[in-house]
């Protein structure tokens, strides 16, 4: 009989040999963890909205570290949740601020982790907007100065990554500039370059206590609508001197993650965020999806369209996965 068709099933024929032809992979080499470092308090308060993710204060925030450490995770990412907010955002670059000393915590448990800080003023001003507001106008260059000066006080701590997410123009270049002129040209600068003005993002502001006070996020934020601009963003940074790129949220933009990575020659990062974290969570407490292969599913889609590694609360789930 002639052949008149293809037998794609061959190759889907057994477990041995869907691994063998299997073009896309993930590990736990690959995997962010973020976490949130609430001062002032004492052990740790899982996040309503996200199950299995918590505020950790320092003695919880360390246990997790050494846990984290175990699993092969090879960073984390922080967030801070201060005591005090005022408008000159100055929790966000105290020596002692929160975030500063989860780092060195962080550090002298494990030198080893890579530990990166989101460096943003929304959880630091009472506003909630990422940079200075005066006049109900969300300031860019008045910004920069503080963004430039947190970042440098990560660094100081021992940040080995620090990460602007406020969506100001210019940001990468004074951070950087701060950065190489205050003694710490090794620091490495990952930009959220292409981040979007995101409904995904609802579970974090509550996390993180950032939700804005007025208006939203979308005259610093970008339109969802929009690929060709996110090259302009990503194309400003890289020149500006950033190391790394990341696209933000993950899961409806893994179009995005492919034209950057195919557009720059940095590491591209994407971040799985609160959001696409908390949809997957609830389906799951229903029965209604699969946890385990549907977060499997979401990070091969990422590594697919691109991403060479992911910021996920899914990370110390997925680490145990890979162990199995
Ligand atoms: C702060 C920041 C946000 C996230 C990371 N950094 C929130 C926002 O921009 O409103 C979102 C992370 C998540 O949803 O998991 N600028």
């Amino acid at each position: 009989m002639e052949n008149s068709f293809s037998r794609h099933r061959r190759l889907r024929s057994s477990e041995n040999m869907r691994r063998l032809v299997r073009e896309t992979r993930w590990s736990v080499a690959d995997l962010i963890l973020p976490m949130f470092v609430q001062e002032g308090l004492l052990g740790k308060e899982e996040i309503a909205a996200m199950p299995g993710v918590y505020h950790y204060g320092l003695d919880e925030f360390r246990r997790a570290v050494v846990e984290i450490s175990k699993a092969g995770i090879p960073g984390i990412l922080l967030f801070g949740v201060p005591e005090q907010k005022d408008d000159l955002c100055s929790t966000a670059y105290h020596e002692h601020g929160v975030v500063q000393e989860a780092v060195r915590a962080a550090k002298q448990e494990n030198p080893d982790l890579l530990v990166m800080t989101d460096v943003c003023l929304c959880q630091y001003n009472p506003t909630g907007h990422c940079g200075l507001v005066r006049d109900g106008i969300v300031l860019n260059d008045e910004s920069l100065v503080l963004l430039a000066k947190t970042a440098v006080s990560h660094a100081q701590a021992g940040a080995d990554v620090v990460a602007p997410s406020d969506m100001m123009d210019g940001r990468v270049a004074a951070i950087r500039t701060e950065l190489d002129q205050s003694g710490y040209p090794n620091v490495v600068l990952l930009s959220y370059a292409v981040k979007y003005a995101s409904a995904f993002y609802g579970p974090f502001r509550e996390a993180a206590h950032s939700a804005p006070s007025f208006g939203d996020r979308r005259s610093y934020q970008m339109d969802p609508a929009n690929v060709r601009e996110a090259l302009r963003e990503a194309a400003s940074d890289v020149e500006e001197g950033a190391d790394m790129l990341m696209v933000k949220p993950a899961l409806a933009y893994l179009d995005v993650i492919q034209t950057v990575k195919e557009a720059f020659d940095v590491p591209v990062a994407t971040y799985n965020v609160s959001g696409e974290y908390s949809m997957v969570k609830a389906a799951a407490a229903q029965g209604w999806i699969d946890e385990r292969r549907t977060v499997e599913e979401m990070l091969t889609g990422f590594k697919r369209a691109g991403a060479d590694f992911i910021f996920t609360y899914h990370a110390l789930d997925a680490a145990q996965w890979c162990r199995e």
